[in-house]
């Protein structure tokens, strides 16, 4: 009998992270399982989501919450209402969550609730820095689950390290390599940086993010081109930007992927760009204290600038590496179908 499985997305990367998912199960898995796609509505302008809808020719989602975002514990309540409000009246035999975001943990909580299984898909990967909101929700969130995907040898080691059984715990690799396989080009490098920062650390104190842009932008030679979360916007609005910044709305997923594939170097927090930038080979600025992608600094361009005023050497070491990378085992196009087989067997199907 077909099992019936709810796809959760809540923000930007979560639907890059299903399309691969998807559009594995529409061509290959559509008689073992019944899909429904749910968006909580965490990330819900254009640009960060009908966008991404459009570019991977997702269908509108079956079910689209209007949460929005909010404070965090009132983001999170509100999802888990509405999410458990669904799974009641729906009874699904499992969900699918991605990644650490507020909208992963709380469709987690709203179906272990119910007994309902989770499988999560970027299990296992760790910052060890327990005071950022995705930290917590990846652990949360892991020792919840039935199934841990897991995209690198470090996260099946931490799972382990964490008591996870073995058996739950499956090697499937980056899910963002088998979507970049399509989108990869051989292309001319450009001179112009590119810059994303979104996470609250860097971005929500004005002062911060203004000595942070003076710095760059005063330490890097080239245009810097800057497609700005509306988070950061927000804030960028209240000063005077330097002439070399060019501030731009958020881009469509080719179109960053082509700026990311051209650029000289990028700089940034986000933790996806950081794995897509090895995998493309472009040199990577890091502003973060620490990473749960250790296996782009190991294996790829990427540099931790934990301090702005080491910026220009590590700018100069991340194009050193850029000839050295090794991709990680299974970052390929085979993810998706490594987790439809594991979910198959999971539920002793033919
Ligand atoms: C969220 C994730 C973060 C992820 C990022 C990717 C959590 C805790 N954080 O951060 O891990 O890296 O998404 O983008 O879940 N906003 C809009 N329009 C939108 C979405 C957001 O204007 O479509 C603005 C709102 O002012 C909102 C702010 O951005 O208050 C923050 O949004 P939120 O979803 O809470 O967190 P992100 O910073 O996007």
């Amino acid at each position: 009998m077909k099992k019936n499985l709810l796809i959760i997305s809540g923000t930007r990367p979560n639907l890059v992270k299903i399309a691969p998912l998807y559009n594995r199960w529409k061509t290959a898995y559509i008689s073992s399982f019944n899909i429904k796609l749910v968006h909580t509505g965490q990330h819900y302008d254009y640009e960060m989501y009908e966008s991404f809808l459009k570019d991977f020719k997702l269908p509108q989602p079956d079910l689209c919450l209007e949460t929005k975002s909010d404070f965090v514990c009132k983001q999170i309540a509100k999802t888990l209402i509405l999410l458990e409000d669904e799974m009641i009246h729906n009874k699904p035999d499992g969900i699918i969550v991605v990644g650490d975001v507020n909208s992963t943990l709380a469709a987690t909580l709203a179906a272990v609730k119910l007994h309902v299984p989770v499988f999560h898909l970027e299990a296992g990967v760790r910052s060890f820095d327990i005071s950022m909101t995705e930290e917590q929700n990846r652990m949360i969130v892991d020792s919840l689950s039935s199934l841990h995907f897991s995209p690198t040898k470090s996260s099946v080691e931490n799972l382990i390290r964490e008591g996870i059984i073995e058996d739950k715990i499956i090697f499937v690799g980056n899910i963002l390599a088998e979507i970049l396989i399509k989108f990869k080009k051989e292309v001319q490098r450009k001179s112009n940086f590119l810059l994303t920062l979104h996470r609250p650390f860097n971005v929500d104190s004005i002062e911060n993010l203004k000595y942070m842009i003076n710095y760059i932008c005063n330490n890097v030679d080239g245009e810097i081109l800057f497609p700005a979360h509306p988070r950061t916007l927000k804030n960028l609005k209240l000063f005077n930007n330097p002439s070399n910044l060019k501030i731009i709305k958020p881009l469509p997923y080719s179109d960053f992927i082509d700026h990311l594939s051209r650029c000289k170097c990028v700089i940034t927090d986000s933790g996806g760009v950081q794995t897509e930038a090895t995998i493309l080979q472009t040199p990577c600025i890091t502003l973060r204290k620490n990473t749960e992608w250790i296996e782009t600094i190991t294996d790829g361009t990427n540099i931790l600038v934990k301090d702005i005023r080491d910026l220009k050497r590590a700018i100069e070491n991340s194009f050193k590496k850029k000839d050295k990378i090794k991709l990680p085992p299974f970052w390929d196009g085979n993810v998706s179908l490594r987790i439809w087989d594991s979910l198959k067997k999971y539920y002793n199907l033919n």
